[in-house]
């Protein structure tokens, strides 16, 4: 069965950057000039996805306008002749139906965030997409994933080496390679301090998930943080069916933090050679 439905939970209060986030959705806060959501929803169809269904709170209206048409500013757009910009504006908006909103209505973590989607998922696999992680890549992460899964037909998570001393901020898998770059998991856990991390293989935000999850994501069991954790029902999945860690290839950046959003924003920058003409020399100022 092919992986057409992409879940995206986007309830949080991006409270690590106050006082931007205050009247503004975190998922919109822009590396270079797109949104940070419309990454992760671009690397989703470029891989096949026909679904988004975004798990969405109260304030994320700006959002929801995003991905809509907006018609005012076309016009002006047209009758300025600003025909990239007008291209650019278009092309956000996905076909009709392609986009389904449903909501979390009390912040009880990512693990009753993706639960809250299960009706509209049904019995198929889907993929999760945390848009906080953002990698820049030649060929989407999402569809290098489903390649995989094509091939292994479980449950799989992104991975990356990190610090040891950086364990507390990640779920970490305990797993033995099983192929060049795929780790069959053992065993996982949601945020270990480094002394209790069985490796230092973090789990990054790309998923791709049985249906069986929702089942024992039901449970509603509290985890780390006293939030429903997705690691938890994916450790209690483990006894059922095989799941596998993904080394992927490209380079992810943290944007749920303040370093890891500007570093996405300087590569990014640089990627583009009208701003890295200009940014380049800048940058080599500031640092010297
Ligand atoms: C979530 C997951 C965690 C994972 C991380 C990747 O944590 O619970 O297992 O390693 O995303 O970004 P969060 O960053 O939402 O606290």
């Amino acid at each position: 069965m092919r992986i057409k439905k992409a879940v995206f939970p986007i309830a949080g209060l991006g409270t690590r950057f106050l006082p931007a986030t205050k009247a503004m959705p975190k998922e919109m806060l822009p590396v270079v000039d797109k949104p940070i959501i419309q990454y992760a929803v671009e690397e989703a169809l470029a891989s096949g996805i026909e679904q988004i269904i975004f798990v969405t709170g109260s304030g994320k209206g700006a959002l929801e306008d995003h991905f809509d048409t907006n018609l005012r500013l076309e016009k002006t757009l047209e009758e300025r002749k600003k025909t990239d910009l007008l291209q650019a504006v278009k092309s956000i908006v996905p076909s009709a139906s392609c986009i389904v909103y449903t909501r979390q209505s009390e912040p009880l973590g990512l693990g009753h965030a993706i639960w809250c989607a299960r009706d509209i998922v049904g019995d198929e696999p889907f993929a999760v997409l945390l848009a906080d992680d953002l990698i820049q890549s030649e060929v989407p992460v999402l569809y290098q994933m489903i390649n995989e899964f094509d091939r292994l037909r479980a449950s799989m998570m992104a991975i990356v080496e990190v610090p040891k001393e950086e364990t507390s901020r990640y779920g970490i898998i305990e797993g033995e390679e099983a192929f060049n770059g795929t780790f069959q998991v053992k065993s996982m856990v949601e945020k270990p301090e480094p002394e209790n991390a069985p490796s230092n293989l973090a789990v990054i935000g790309r998923y791709i998930l049985t249906p069986k999850i929702f089942k024992l994501l039901g449970k509603k069991q509290k985890g780390a943080g006293g939030e429903i954790q997705l690691t938890d029902a994916m450790s209690a999945l483990l006894e059922e069916q095989p799941i596998f860690g993904y080394k992927f290839k490209g380079r992810r950046f943290d944007c749920g933090d303040k370093a890891g959003f500007q570093m996405a924003n300087i590569a990014f920058s640089l990627e583009r050679p009208d701003i890295r003409e200009q940014l380049l020399p800048g940058l080599k100022k500031l640092i010297n």
